[in-house]
């Protein structure tokens, strides 16, 4: 059964970090995978997580499964989240959020109930997008398009091409957008232009499915829900896949959801059912640690606004560390203008560097980057930012 299996490829972001754990040198960087780490370089436990999570241990809680669309408390506050405390359409229960196994698995989940509903539908994800974004959705069994995003030129959007792509597309095109700090860009829209999206989407009848994976990076949990909140002013119903692996430092306990918006409580019904039966065959119901540990934090007064504080604290560091390399990398006589890089959001610097000039930043240096160039500036430190600003000094010289 197995003789005739081909050997795949790595996969271009976690296969980055096989490569980085196999690299014997002491001075390795991983600015690969996107994951925070601190000025120490170590993926923070969060106070307001270490104190939930010492509770539910006190607790001595018991480990039966969870319902198939997992915590009903989890569900809830996901949902304010993304639409606010005071939210018309969570009222009229229009919306309905399962538990998933972080943004990915509710990627997939919502891939897998869209593609039962309208099997010929084509996708469309940003130029560039997440690298898992394609290799997904065409997992899914959809033909995987792209519609302009990112302008080189500019280290900005190609908003216009973006708008006549986007007008081109079939009605019941899926349309992937990045809710906040597009990965691998780190280049957002603002709101006026989420504005112009959102008609578009409209008049083409298009289906929104957002990705919002750093609420909370850019700017705050509410300004980062701005692109959301104008979907879900829209009238159309859509997706949206969540993942607290980032914002609460939960990246191993699969922490996701996927929300999904209907035209009314008793269509809302009705689709609910359908994702648990997606859900049911595909991994039964969602684990129990993550989605506790997180539900605490959220529904509890003083917990969440320690976990506001430390996400803020996360994006105030990597704020810093994006000015210093800037410096750095003027102090190092680096070719071209950086100065694209303060403004950019999120964990990710779209950097500019070639794949040739990311493989002698690995080969030569020890640092690891995606092929692309994206660099995770979420994991510099002020020790080795000048030593990563000489590195890209050096490989972007010739
Ligand atoms: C990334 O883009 O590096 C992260 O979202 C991690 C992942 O799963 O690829």
């Amino acid at each position: 059964v197995f003789s005739a299996v081909e050997l795949a490829p790595r996969d271009p972001i976690l296969g980055l970090n096989e490569a980085y754990a196999a690299d014997r040198r002491e001075t390795k960087v991983n600015l690969g995978v996107g994951v925070y780490t601190d000025d120490q370089g170590r993926i923070p436990l969060l106070r307001s997580v270490a104190e939930a999570e010492q509770a539910r241990v006190a607790a001595r809680a018991a480990r039966g499964y969870l319902p198939i669309d997992g915590i009903a408390a989890y569900d809830a506050a996901v949902q304010k989240l993304l639409f606010g405390a005071d939210s018309a359409l969570v009222a009229e229960g229009r919306a309905v959020t399962v538990q998933a196994l972080g943004g990915t698995g509710a990627l997939k989940l919502g891939a897998d109930f869209l593609k039962r509903l309208d099997p010929s539908a084509h996708v469309a994800i940003s130029d560039p997008s997440w690298e898992n974004h394609r290799a997904l959705f065409e997992a899914a069994g959809f033909a995987v398009d792209t519609y302009r995003y990112y302008d080189a030129a500019s280290h900005g959007v190609d908003f216009a091409g973006m708008l006549a792509d986007l007008r081109g597309y079939a009605a019941g095109t899926v349309v992937v957008l990045h809710a906040c700090c597009h990965n691998p860009t780190g280049v957002d829209l603002d709101d006026a232009q989420w504005a112009q999206v959102v008609d578009v989407l409209r008049e083409r009848q298009l289906v929104p499915f957002l990705d919002i994976a750093y609420q909370g990076f850019g700017e705050s949990i509410e300004a980062d829900a701005t692109a959301v909140r104008r979907v879900a002013a829209s009238g159309l119903p859509f997706l949206v896949a969540s993942s607290f692996s980032k914002s609460f430092s939960l990246y191993g306990e699969r922490v996701g959801a996927l929300t999904l918006v209907t035209a009314s409580s008793d269509e809302a019904k009705r689709v609910l059912s359908q994702v648990k039966r997606v859900i049911r065959t595909n991994y039964s119901n969602p684990p129990t640690h993550g989605g506790t540990v997180v539900a605490t934090v959220l529904n509890d007064a003083t917990l969440r606004a320690q976990w506001e504080s430390e996400l803020g604290e996360m994006r105030d560091r990597i704020r810093a560390m994006r000015d210093g390399l800037v410096e750095r990398l003027k102090a190092n006589g680096a070719q071209g203008d950086f100065e694209f890089v303060r403004q950019q959001r999120g964990m990710f610097s779209y950097s500019g560097l070639t794949s040739a000039q990311v493989d002698r930043l690995r080969d030569e240096f020890g640092i690891y980057a995606v092929s692309t160039g994206r660099i995770c500036v979420a994991a510099l430190r002020s020790s080795n930012l000048d030593m990563v600003a000489k590195a890209i000094a050096t490989v972007s010289a010739n």
